[in-house]
């Protein structure tokens, strides 16, 4: 059978609700926390409880869907297949989570083909939600009592010189990967290269693509993200006109491993889309 999209939209939002109530019901300053790869690539006990409870439901509810899960990924051994596969990342912006900066989401998607197929996005301090399926549309509720707006494609884009765009260090903070991040903060501050309005970091990848997609940035630049960062607030990011676009040559998908990201938000008509990606290539 066709996987039901709408369904598991509903679903996932119900989950992306209650994983909520877990995340707001933490202490941050009293959990347990490990580093991963270095002192700024965290994990708390909360983001593995969060985790086990969306991978059970969801097993629960779809058992012959695969799972991949940031806390339980297995480098070198996780692979994202063609098959309906959920991506979840428990708590993305666990800094900010942990420095209680209010901008951390639970993102959960589905993919198929690995291509997202329903995406959700949720900070539960602000009760923000996005939300998206394949063909279905795209939508941000900001909070259980206020309505459910539809993201669609805003004004043209006019370039990069009027850009507010979202970029990230992320956690690797030294080589090769440090350095095209220098230069990309660097080429687009500066009057010489980019000079865009300004740029932001939420520190939350999911929520950055959402801004895009909601049109509050125009474009949000990452190298090194992983296929539970992106991959819900993509299949929103798509359903309201925008584009993802790799800097990365060879198949493009959900990719499990660090990939350069780029995402550009709709336009009526798709107006300036291309040439706004053909400038920041130019310039960064
Ligand atoms: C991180 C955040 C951060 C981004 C990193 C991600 P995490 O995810 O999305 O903004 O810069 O690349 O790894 O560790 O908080 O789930």
């Amino acid at each position: 059978d066709a996987p039901n999209l709408q369904q598991i939209h509903d679903d996932l939002v119900a989950l992306a609700l209650e994983a909520g109530k877990m995340i707001l019901a933490a202490d941050p300053s009293s959990i347990p926390i490990d580093s991963k790869m270095n002192s700024s690539d965290l994990v708390t006990a909360t983001d593995r409880a969060v985790e086990h409870l969306v991978s059970s439901r969801l097993s629960t509810l779809y058992p012959s869907y695969l799972f991949v899960g940031e806390e339980s990924f297995v480098p070198g051994t996780t692979r994202i297949t063609a098959a309906p596969t959920f991506i979840v990342d428990p708590i993305d912006g666990t800094l900010n989570f942990i420095h209680g900066f209010p901008a951390a989401c639970v993102s959960l998607a589905l993919c198929i083909n690995r291509h997202p197929a329903v995406g959700v996005v949720y900070n539960p301090t602000t009760s923000v939600l996005f939300s998206a399926y394949h063909n279905g549309g795209a939508w941000m509720q900001r909070g259980p009592a206020s309505p459910k707006i539809r993201l669609s494609p805003g004004r043209p884009l006019t370039g990069l010189r009027n850009a507010l765009v979202a970029v990230e260090w992320g956690s690797q903070r030294a080589g090769e990967n440090f350095e095209v991040r220098a230069r990309v903060f660097r080429e687009l501050a500066h009057e010489g290269g980019g000079m865009v309005h300004g740029m932001r970091s939420l520190g939350s990848a999911a929520m950055n693509v959402c801004a895009v997609a909601a049109g509050q940035v125009d474009l949000y630049w990452e190298g090194g993200c992983w296929a539970w960062d992106v991959a819900a607030g993509w299949c929103v990011l798509e359903e309201a006109g925008g584009r993802m676009v790799s800097g990365n040559p060879g198949g493009w998908g959900v990719e499990v491993d660090g990939r350069v990201y780029l995402a550009v938000r709709g336009a009526e008509g798709g107006e300036g889309q291309e040439e706004i990606v053909k400038e920041f290539w130019g310039v960064v």
